[in-house]
């Protein structure tokens, strides 16, 4: 399909991610949703993977016209057209997910929309569920490379509330409304995988 949105920082991440991806879904997840779909990549080549279950991608009113134009082309009967989801705006779709997966969004929401997406975690999704969350994190207060800080600069220019957020700020909103942090892995080009579990709500 002609003048699909292409995205190399996907095509160049996505083997890696899918390795760590494929220990953390397992063949009893239904549903898996994705939070800041971008391009639609991801989305296609994730639900390939995992047949067994329903992928759903999601993205901001101006890109869903570029995943679906993926979504369609694959033609994959796992693989949902791509629905509104604006994190500040929307809620969660209305179903029972397993896995919620988002890569490279936490450096671009206002760190207000990052909490309340944390907390929209904690509403939708019940024990054992997991949250996978991709992307450059500041570990101990400290970038992880130059090129992240540089990166970090590069946001806050075109938008001062952007930025790299602190792993222990996501980890502790995190552990505050009733999650575990299961696996922080080191990925490459100095990102990060962290992987979360719901525990049981605890009243
Ligand atoms: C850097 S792109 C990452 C895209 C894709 N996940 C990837 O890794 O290639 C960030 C994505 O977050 C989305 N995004 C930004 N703010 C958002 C919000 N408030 N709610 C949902 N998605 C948002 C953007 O539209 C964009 O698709």
């Amino acid at each position: 399909m002609a003048n699909k949105p292409f995205s190399p920082s996907s095509e160049r991440n996505k083997e890696a991610i899918l390795e760590v991806l494929s220990g953390v879904i397992s063949l009893s997840d239904r549903r898996i949703l994705e939070i800041g779909s971008g391009t639609g990549q991801h989305a296609v080549f994730f639900a390939k993977h995992f047949p067994h279950a329903e992928w759903y991608p999601t993205d901001v009113t101006a890109n869903l016209k570029g995943i679906n134009q993926w979504v369609e082309e694959a033609g994959l009967f796992n693989l949902q057209k791509a629905q509104r989801m604006e994190v500040g705006k929307d809620e969660l779709p209305k179903l029972k997910f397993d896995v919620i997966f988002t890569a490279n969004t936490f450096h671009i929401m206002h760190w207000k929309e990052c909490k309340s997406l944390i907390k929209m975690f904690a509403g939708r999704l019940r024990e054992d569920s997991r949250v996978v969350i991709y992307g450059p994190f500041k570990i101990d207060g400290k970038f992880t490379s130059e090129s992240n800080e540089a990166f970090d600069q590069e946001l806050k220019m075109s938008d001062p509330m952007s930025g790299i957020r602190s792993f222990e700020d996501v980890n502790n909103n995190m552990i505050k409304v009733g999650f575990e942090l299961v696996n922080n892995v080191s990925m490459p080009a100095n990102n990060q995988m962290l992987i979360y579990r719901r525990l049981k709500f605890q009243g």
